[in-house]
């Protein structure tokens, strides 16, 4: 079974807190976890939960505009939380999804029930996953979006993801591809802050991505939550690498999986009417990919 995160620390591990000068003395600091934040499937869920309503209603106007025929079985690879899962299954879609975390799988299974959903959600790689038993026939739309393609860190296993993806879709039948593109000329950090709230629990999320490794094709990045629960405070800490994409290496890599055609460009604004060049000038492109 390949591994999920090769780059990261240990699930668990706590670093200890240290002792702080403060005004009213000294003080010890909270100690920081460091461990995957997909394990922690709810920040994850309030940080991203935002932007979902926009998400869902472009992917069903652009499968309306370039989807050839209809139908509404959906696909996500990597589907997380089911926070978009959840809401295309409230309007109708029949979804199926897997993750290569557990405690995602766990997390979303749970959601489905309590909202009197189905979904089929399984446990299972981009890279290599198979549908369980039971779950049979062709997608209509597929989806990966949020950069989360860009955890497969070599050629080989994103091509067999796409591969996989194309598969299983209808001819016709649309996958939509969302990522950052890289600037390898920028040569600096960046920073991302979000800061999200459900009910009693507060979530700030800062991440930071360090100037891409360009013969390796690699990005580090590292995520801290610090979450706060009816007064309580948290934090955590992860650390990972991306698969660096910019828009030649993009396409040049779309060439290799000839079963999806490459149809349309958008970006992170996830407008219909405002379709985008794929080129270097932004950098959240989102694919419209279509099964010839
Ligand atoms: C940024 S989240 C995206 C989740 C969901 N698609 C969404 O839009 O909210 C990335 C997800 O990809 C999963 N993941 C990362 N690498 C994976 C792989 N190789 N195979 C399956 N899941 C993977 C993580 O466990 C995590 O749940």
């Amino acid at each position: 079974m390949p591994e999920l995160r090769p780059s990261l620390a240990i699930p668990g591990q706590i670093q200890p807190g240290s002792w702080q000068h403060h005004p009213s003395g000294l003080q010890r600091t909270i100690p920081t976890e460091q461990r995957d934040w997909y394990d922690t499937a709810l920040y994850y869920d309030i940080v991203f939960d935002d932007g979902t309503r926009q998400e869902a209603d472009f992917l069903e106007a652009a499968y309306a505009r370039y989807a050839v025929g209809n139908g509404r079985r959906l696909l996500e690879p990597a589907c997380g939380s089911e926070r978009l899962a959840l809401k295309m299954a409230r309007r109708g879609w029949e979804v199926s999804g897997f993750d290569g975390n557990a405690h995602m799988i766990a997390f979303a299974n749970e959601r489905m029930a309590s909202a009197r959903l189905k979904a089929r959600l399984w446990e299972d790689w981009m890279q290599s996953f198979e549908l369980p038993k039971g779950v049979k026939g062709s997608f209509d739309m597929a989806h990966c979006l949020l950069s989360t393609f860009k955890d497969l860190h070599s050629e080989k296993d994103a091509a067999e993801c796409l591969r996989r993806v194309a598969a299983r879709l209808r001819k016709g039948g649309i996958f939509f591809l969302g990522l950052h593109l890289t600037d390898y000329e920028a040569g600096k950090q960046e920073h991302e802050r979000w800061v999200a709230r459900r009910g009693s629990i507060g979530v700030i999320c800062n991440t930071h991505t360090w100037p891409a490794d360009r013969p390796k094709r690699l990005e580090s990045l590292r995520t801290r939550l610090q979450n706060t629960d009816a007064g309580r405070k948290h934090f955590q800490e992860t650390h990972w690498q991306f698969r660096t994409y910019n828009a030649a290496q993009l396409k040049t890599f779309l060439r290799k999986v000839p079963e999806l055609e490459f149809l349309q460009c958008y970006d992170f604004t996830y407008d219909i009417e405002e379709p985008r060049q794929l080129d270097d000038s932004y950098a959240d492109v989102l694919l419209v990919l279509c099964r010839r």
